[in-house]
């Protein structure tokens, strides 16, 4: 038993797609989240700014003195795991492993597509991985940099003209490269499930980059005897307006917030 909290950060509302499997799978563990929400998107930022941005997110969460560290947010994993790993001396889980092993599960005809922000997709960290797990299979990547600040602005619903053309344009060439499993490589991309399936066709498997993060964690915590007992919770945390991120992520938990979101200044971390 470990009563101790999960820590999970992302730039913004992605991460909230990690959570609520992990509030599905592990009802009984205490999360805590932090999104960046003043410095979102991270998808298009340097190496060398990212690390500084997780750096500053794992010291925040680890506050709290948590148990594991899910890094929720595709462009961190791809870009930083290796370094904020070794810098500290607790689990440390990205979503690029977990993703990329259950696509490979998935495929059928080792036909698959990558979607992702342009820092996961230029790091090639998915893509070296597909090659080291499914060494023939044909992978076929996309960055989509304006999938974050749609999200972010809560145009992800079905029938919102200005996501459904983004998205058609962005995923036209996967469409005709006959895959039939595509990974969600950025943890915001699964609030788009209906738009990204409306358009790939009900035959394409999605895999859910945050949801796949947060099984292994699941795994993890029960192979060493560490999940917690009695009532879960989750706090919210975000470092800008948090009456903006509560709407948007209680539409998508399909939850009120247990308790609302508060706003930090993560600079000082
Ligand atoms: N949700 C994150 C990811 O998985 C970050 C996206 C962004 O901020 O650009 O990549």
């Amino acid at each position: 038993m470990d009563q101790r909290p999960i820590g999970v950060f992302d730039s913004g509302l992605g991460g909230l797609t990690a959570v609520r499997q992990l509030r599905r799978l592990l009802p009984s563990e205490h999360i805590i989240y932090f999104g960046d929400t003043a410095r979102v998107p991270y998808g298009n930022r340097s190496r060398e700014i990212l690390l500084k941005y997780a750096r500053q997110d794992v010291a925040f969460l680890r506050r709290f003195d948590p148990k594991a560290v899910v890094i929720a947010c595709g462009t961190v994993s791809s870009n930083c795991l290796k370094e904020l790993q070794e810098e500290n001396a607790i689990p440390i889980v990205g979503v690029v492993e977990p993703a990329v092993e259950q696509a490979v599960q998935a495929t059928k005809n080792g036909r698959v597509g990558l979607i992702a922000t342009r820092a996961s997709v230029s790091s090639g960290a998915y893509q070296r991985l597909f090659r080291r797990l499914a060494p023939g299979a044909e992978v076929f990547s996309r960055a989509c940099p304006l999938f974050v600040p749609l999200v972010e602005e809560g145009r992800f619903q079905p029938g919102d003209p200005v996501i459904e053309t983004v998205a058609r344009e962005y995923l036209q060439e996967l469409r005709e490269k006959e895959i039939d499993t595509l990974v969600l490589g950025c943890t915001h991309y699964p609030l788009l499930t209906e738009v990204i399936s409306g358009i790939m066709g009900e035959k394409v498997t999605l895999v859910d980059a945050g949801g796949a993060a947060a099984r292994t964690v699941s795994r993890w915590l029960a192979e060493h005897g560490a999940l917690a007992s009695g009532g879960g919770g989750a706090a919210y945390y975000v470092s800008d307006r948090a009456a903006d991120f509560e709407r948007l992520a209680a539409i998508f938990l399909q939850e009120d917030l247990e308790h609302a979101a508060h706003q930090i200044e993560i600079e000082a971390d």
